[in-house]
């Protein structure tokens, strides 16, 4: 495997360490020398955080992403003989999350922005389908209105896969407020990242606020120590979850610095004809570009230019989930994604990255095509 000398990484957590060292630090010591744990007021605090800034009545902290959308589908009681729609374009997470309930997942292809095909939703409707799950990429949200529209129609349950959007929202509706849960992931590159795994469910539903409060726990209601079911361990960390209350606050000031770099990266590649900016015009759409993905037409030629050049790129995802092997996935051929798998990159975005250095990975981007 090549190894490459990172000028500008994707995302440098060590450096937003340094920014926010004194909260970070004090939240640690507070907890540590508390002994505070497991499922302490932390938790708590950041669970009530989370939840009004989402939008949402309840919030609950997980284990991971992957946790947040598994415990959706067993609140909602999807299991074996269950379909449920699903992009052919997201992180295999979303997907293995319904395998793993019994379920057979039903994916559908992708427009021009990445996310799910609305037209596409009802042609595969049939007797047993039962949920959707519109993923929301990159910080950019799926048409949730239309969406919402064909669940009432064909009553289905809608479980939002957020884990790339928060803060985005249509018409100022949150993305993970509009479905019977919202799906949350804070891995470290995460526009809200950890130190470590993490992901929480928001919903305005008490019922499925308290089945992923007794799941989290091997089934129990902590208060009376009955198992209400077979569960799993799935809490967040207390730790996890101080640190990340403190990132919470700052996140608002973090999407507009996201919202500038992707606008510096705009007017400074949007001459370039072969390759598609991640700007889209739909009127209410809000991006917070968790990630900035563009499409180039020269594929891994020019996500290696980029880093043998010292920029840290990603190219998720070049081979699609649904053609590796052992997933015994049914590929029906989905014709938008499989041209953008071979297209995407996404460029450094993190609240770390200068001016100076986002003018550097344009620079280089320029010379690739040959602009000055
Ligand atoms: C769209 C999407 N869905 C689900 C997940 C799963 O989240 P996690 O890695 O926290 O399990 C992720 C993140 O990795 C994601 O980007």
């Amino acid at each position: 495997m090549a190894k490459y000398n990172y000028k500008i990484r994707f995302v440098d957590p060590a450096r937003n360490y340094r920014m926010i060292k004194d909260e970070i630090d004090a939240a640690y010591f507070e907890a540590m020398s508390k002994g505070d744990l497991v499922d302490r007021d932390q938790l708590k605090s950041f669970e009530a955080d989370l939840a009004k800034f989402v939008g949402a009545k309840y919030a609950i902290g997980l284990n991971s992403g992957y946790d947040a959308l598994h415990m959706s589908l067993r609140a909602a009681g999807i299991g074996p003989g269950d379909e449920v729609i699903i992009p052919a374009h997201t992180f295999v997470a979303t997907c293995s999350a319904i395998v793993n309930t019994g379920a057979t997942p039903v994916l559908v292809d992708v427009t021009k922005d990445f996310n799910i095909d609305v037209d596409k939703i009802e042609p595969v409707i049939t007797k047993k389908t039962k949920a959707v799950i519109p993923v929301h990429l990159s910080g950019w949200m799926a048409d949730m209105p239309r969406i919402i529209k064909i669940a009432e129609k064909c009553k289905l349950v809608v479980i939002e896969d957020a884990c790339q959007s928060l803060g985005s929202s249509i018409n100022g509706k949150g993305a993970g407020s509009w479905g019977l849960t919202g799906c949350w992931s804070f891995y470290p590159f995460k526009i809200l990242g950890g130190y470590g795994d993490g992901g929480a469910i928001t919903t305005n539903d008490p019922d499925v606020a308290l089945f992923a409060r007794r799941m989290r726990y091997n089934g129990e209601d902590r208060e009376t120590g009955e198992y209400h079911g077979h569960g799993f361990t799935c809490l967040l960390d207390n730790l996890q979850a101080a640190f990340l209350d403190v990132k919470l606050k700052h996140l608002p000031r973090w999407i507009v610095r996201r919202k500038e770099i992707a606008e510096r990266y705009r007017k400074g590649l949007s001459d370039i004809p072969d390759l598609l900016l991640p700007h889209y015009n739909k009127p209410g759409f809000d991006h917070v570009y968790q990630n900035y993905t563009v499409r180039a037409k020269q594929g891994n030629d020019f996500s290696e230019f980029l880093k043998k050049n010292g920029v840290e790129v990603l190219t998720q995802f070049r081979k699609p989930y649904y053609k590796h092997k052992a997933l015994k996935l049914l590929d029906k051929g989905f014709p938008e994604t499989e041209a953008l798998s071979c297209e995407v990159c996404s460029l450094p975005m993190n609240i770390e990255v200068t001016d100076k250095e986002v003018d550097y990975v344009i620079s280089v981007i320029r010379k690739f095509y040959g602009k000055t």
